[in-house]
């Protein structure tokens, strides 16, 4: 199919609702490592990875060798036989979860699915059934995950699920109680008592959070923030879930999830994207009591499937071995003293904001109004394709540019990106 057809093709034959970036669709031909071609050509500098999903590089010669000598094996027998990729990552994640203490996996297609299981669990275990979410979250694309997204551009339709109740978000670049961290004493989260005693019953199956919200916009709570929530959701009988699906596998840099860079343990971890470098998989990995509560038969026909599990696998392996998370850590932060050199440059970059590679800017008018300002967002989306890179776009405003390499680019790759990116904000004057 030639470019034109394939554009066409789109508009016929998918739902309008499957959107894209950019005025014109880009058609992606090829990828490989940190690059990738498009139907023209061109080569681009590959800092989103599909949504933080290539967290290996595309195409990843040792994840690939491997999944082509499972496909030679065995491809698909469903849960209701064993094979041995998927106890095998099930093992491999029960040793790397914080404190060793999440020990049972169920594995899923998706992010969305993951947190469909975590919600039942919780619900399960504490035989309660109010959820408490955070404003500007994004779980999913399924009736319950939406219910539990703080967005309202993703949550198209009817509502249809109760038992969902929403915490003022830890955003400190736009406080929702006008206040200023460390002076606001973390008011958000000592907020969380409060919803709990005036729209639940008093009890609560659990919280669902993101470490640092994805599409929200890359934004990170303060220090305090999530032992804060941890102690108030179990006082009241609840348990605390991770949706580690942006946050998982060494991204936030130096630790395998993102939760644990605030220092609590969560009962239940949901995570997708970079665990398959691409290939389609969800887990929800809890603590063994909370797994043992789903009383009853359970399946998914495509979870626990040997080719994607055996990806994950090698995927966790590469990590640990190249030592990505530390990498994530250094070349994380040189790339955020990079970006906040920009800002200096640049007055419409309002905040940086993130955690080793997973760096937002969010976009403003101007320092004084801070008026978010997606057209700006927009415009530079352009200028970064026309500058062969690839970057996100998020936040609740449309305002937050999402910047996230694979794990194991090079500094040299940061700097190439940075001119790059320079060359784009310089465009929009
Ligand atoms: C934090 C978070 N949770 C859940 C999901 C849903 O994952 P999926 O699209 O694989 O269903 C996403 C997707 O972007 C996400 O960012």
């Amino acid at each position: 199919m030639t470019k034109q057809e394939i554009i066409l093709a789109q508009k016929e034959f998918l739902f309008p609702s499957v959107f894209h970036y950019f005025k014109e669709p880009l058609v992606v031909e090829r990828a490989k490592d940190q690059f990738v071609w498009d139907a023209d050509g061109n080569q681009y500098l590959d800092f989103f990875g599909g949504i933080l999903t290539v967290s290996v590089g595309h195409c990843n010669e040792k994840v690939d060798a491997k999944v082509r000598e499972q496909l030679g094996k065995v491809q698909h027998v469903s849960t209701v036989f064993l094979t041995e990729p998927q106890v095998a990552l099930a093992k491999k994640i029960a040793s790397i979860t914080p404190g060793g203490k999440l020990t049972k996996s169920f594995f899923t297609n998706s992010g969305t699915e993951a947190n469909e299981t975590a919600i039942m669990l919780a619900r399960c275990y504490t035989g309660s059934s109010d959820i408490i979410a955070l404003r500007h979250s994004y779980h999913g694309r399924s009736s319950m995950a939406l219910a539990v997204t703080g967005h309202a551009s993703w949550k198209v339709g009817p509502q249809t699920q109760p038992g969902v109740v929403f915490a003022h978000n830890a955003y400190c670049y736009r406080c929702p109680f006008g206040l200023t961290y460390p002076s606001c004493n973390v008011k958000c989260a000592q907020d969380v008592e409060e919803l709990i005693r005036t729209t639940t019953p008093g009890r609560v199956a659990g919280m669902i959070a993101e470490p640092i919200q994805g599409v929200g916009g890359f934004i990170a709570p303060p220090k305090e923030y999530f032992q804060i929530v941890s102690e108030i959701v179990r006082k009241y009988g609840g348990i605390f879930i991770s949706d580690e699906v942006q946050t998982g596998w060494g991204r936030t840099g130096n630790k395998w999830f993102g939760i644990e860079q605030w220092g609590v343990t969560p009962d239940i971890m949901t995570s997708a994207k970079g665990l398959g470098n691409g290939m389609p998989i969800g887990v929800t990995v809890a603590r063994p009591e909370v797994a043992d509560a789903w009383k009853g038969v359970h399946i998914s026909t495509f979870g626990g499937n040997p080719i994607t599990n055996t990806a994950a696998k090698a995927v966790i392996d590469l990590i640990e071995e190249e030592n990505l998370a530390a990498n994530a850590a250094d070349t994380g932060a040189y790339l955020r003293a990079k970006l906040e050199e920009l800002q200096k440059k640049y007055p419409i970059i309002g905040d940086v904001r993130g955690m080793g590679l997973m760096q937002g800017l969010e976009l403003i008018e101007d320092p004084a109004s801070k008026n978010p300002a997606p057209q700006h967002a927009l415009r530079l989306m352009e200028g970064a394709r026309e500058n062969r890179i690839l970057i996100g776009r998020g936040g609740l405003y449309g305002n937050v540019i999402r910047i996230s390499p694979p794990l194991n680019i090079q500094k040299s790759d940061v700097d190439e990106f940075i001119k790059r990116l320079d060359s784009a904000f310089r465009s929009l004057n």
